[in-house]
């Protein structure tokens, strides 16, 4: 089976596509003249060079493919197009990875357009499939538990904004990848969505521990009243002062996010890590 994928060169995609070549794919990837394409210089992939914002290069590239994975966000805005690039170019199977935060209470700035995208896939009539992972996990490349691992290697104290008990879920960067080869070998998957986790959720508290204990570290966890917090982060983000961290991310901290995988195991044998299982793995490097 040939494949055209966009988002290769990404944190997720640098994981996928070696996974795909070694299950025998034939694998075209979709890049920008810009694209960094070191970390998949040793491999066999054929490259096809374009943006979205000219659908003339991506009807190109998904010419002569059997099927789309599309890694890049869907938060950009270019589904439509990118939908009808399939049909110009006679794609008919589609898997496409979106994200738990479109159920998300807060508005925040995608998820109108995240949610727009699923609509316009869903309505499509192509073979899709969606997946939508939690927060993806691992390898140093990843924007969200190695900035912790970073932290806590050099921190005894760790700062908690609110009381750390809101549930997190996240999912490993090899789990998502195995999740798309399975989905894809599966036409029970075909024209259905998808939320893919971690094994289990915890509490941010209980990520903090085990971040800890897998560091071989001890950690006192300092909590502050978060909505005080959010409201300075606000002020100065009106006054467009960059931080560190944004008013938005401590909100979505202190927001449960724990997603049932049922419909995953059941259709294509989905079965992920335990947090403690990944991030153990992390901690060795
Ligand atoms: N990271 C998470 O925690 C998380 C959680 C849930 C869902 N997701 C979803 O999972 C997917 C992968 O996330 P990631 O964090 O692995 O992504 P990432 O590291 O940010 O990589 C983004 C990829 O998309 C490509 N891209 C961006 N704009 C493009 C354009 N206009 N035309 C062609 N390619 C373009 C980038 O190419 P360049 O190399 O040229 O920049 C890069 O290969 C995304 O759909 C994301 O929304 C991520």
């Amino acid at each position: 089976m040939k494949v055209l994928v966009t988002g290769g060169t990404g944190f997720t995609g640098s994981r996928l596509i070696p996974l795909l070549l070694k299950n025998g794919f034939q694998v075209r990837v979709f890049v920008r003249p810009t694209s960094n394409r070191s970390l998949l210089s040793s491999f066999e992939v054929e490259w096809a060079t374009g943006d979205f914002a000219n659908p003339e290069t991506f009807i190109a590239a998904l010419r002569g493919v059997d099927a789309l994975i599309n890694i890049a966000s869907l938060g950009f805005g270019h589904a439509e197009s990118i939908l009808k690039s399939m049909k110009e170019a006679g794609v008919q199977r589609g898997l496409f990875i979106s994200t738990t935060a479109i159920f998300t209470q807060l508005n925040a700035g995608s998820k109108s357009i995240r949610l727009a995208a699923e609509e316009a896939i869903q309505a499509s009539g192509v073979d899709y499939t969606i997946l939508r992972p939690t927060m993806i996990y691992g390898t140093p490349r990843d924007r969200n538990m190695w900035r912790l691992i970073r932290l806590l290697k050099i921190t005894p104290i760790m700062p908690i904004f609110g009381d750390g008990e809101s549930l997190q879920q996240p999912i490993f960067v090899d789990d998502v990848a195995q999740a798309v080869l399975l989905a894809l070998q599966n036409d029970a998957t075909i024209r259905k969505s998808y939320n893919i986790a971690g094994k289990a959720p915890l509490t941010y508290n209980e990520v903090i521990d085990t971040v800890a204990s897998a560091l071989g570290k001890r950690v006192w966890k300092l909590h502050l009243p978060y909505l005080p917090i959010v409201r300075a982060l606000q002020f100065t983000e009106r006054l467009r002062l960059r931080l560190p961290i944004k008013a938005e991310q401590v909100l979505r901290l202190n927001e449960n996010k724990a997603f049932s995988y049922d419909e995953a195991g059941r259709d294509f044998g989905f079965s992920p890590r335990s947090f403690e299982v990944g991030i153990g793995i992390e901690a060795q490097k």
